[in-house]
């Protein structure tokens, strides 16, 4: 007996990789790539709707890509302020709840200002929540977590005595309320999580395609969908096939 396989994927998480190759295979600056990186964000978000998916993530600046040269930062920085600027009434137009995840009092003041508007602009919708992860690590976030509990139990000394549970960390999370994604995705062919949502990732089925982010559309997202929906999600328990064996 062949398994059903999962149902479609509501929450789908990607890592944009390949920009940089992308433009050095054209001969171009990396930073085209990455201009070229927020037309394919665009496509993306335009049919995520479409192929069943009500949250999506997207990591588009890690704590680690500070490290890598200014130029290249500042054009990074230079997009989330485009991407904020252009697309945020197309965005609330379309019922898209947009949500910034990751660390914020390092950033430009104009930047914050920019990501608490398209916060403020959107938090009514509810057709789609899209993550833009910027400043993000997973490890950071946990951190942060941390750091919240111990003031709660610190401003609350009667729960000193009780241990933490996981649910209190993930509500404490700069994705509380979501679920957890069902499906990550990493394009152009590495395969690494980078510190991409470390703690929600727990159970989450990961399909890898070797294709570089600008190029993708929306038959790579149905394909890498069509992917997930043969896989057995288990969550440490028996798939389908096994449980109705045991009941026969
Ligand atoms: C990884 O490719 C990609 C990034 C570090 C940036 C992703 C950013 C965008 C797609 C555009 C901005 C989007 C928004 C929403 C503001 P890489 O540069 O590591 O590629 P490489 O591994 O080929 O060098």
């Amino acid at each position: 007996m062949r398994d059903m396989g999962a149902t479609s994927p509501q929450h789908v998480a990607i890592i944009m990789d390949g920009n940089g190759r992308w433009a050095r295979m054209r001969g171009m600056p990396r930073t085209l790539g990455h201009k070229a990186g927020l037309e394919a964000v665009r496509r993306v978000v335009r049919c995520a709707g479409d192929c069943g998916i009500t949250t999506l993530t997207l990591y588009a600046f890690s704590s680690e890509n500070w490290a890598r040269p200014p130029q290249e930062v500042r054009e990074l920085m230079a997009l989330l302020r485009l991407f904020i600027r252009k697309d945020l009434a197309e965005l609330e137009a379309n019922g898209i709840h947009v949500k910034i995840l990751g660390r914020r009092d390092n950033l430009q003041a104009d930047i914050k200002r920019l990501v608490q508007e398209a916060e403020d602009r959107t938090k009514h919708n509810d057709r789609l929540t899209l993550n833009v992860a910027f400043n993000y690590g997973g490890r950071d976030e946990i951190a942060r977590a941390v750091d919240v509990l111990i003031r709660q139990r610190l401003a609350e000394p009667a729960k000193l005595g009780h241990g933490v549970t996981p649910e209190e960390i993930s509500n404490v999370l700069d994705t509380r309320g979501q679920s957890d994604p069902d499906l990550v995705i990493r394009t152009s062919g590495e395969k690494r999580l980078s510190n991409f949502l470390t703690w929600q990732c727990a159970y989450s089925e990961f399909v890898f395609q070797d294709v570089y982010w600008p190029d993708y559309d929306e038959t790579h997202l149905r394909d890498a969908i069509a992917e997930y929906m043969d896989r057995d999600r288990r969550f440490g328990g028996l798939s389908a096939v096994e449980k109705a064996d045991i009941a026969l």
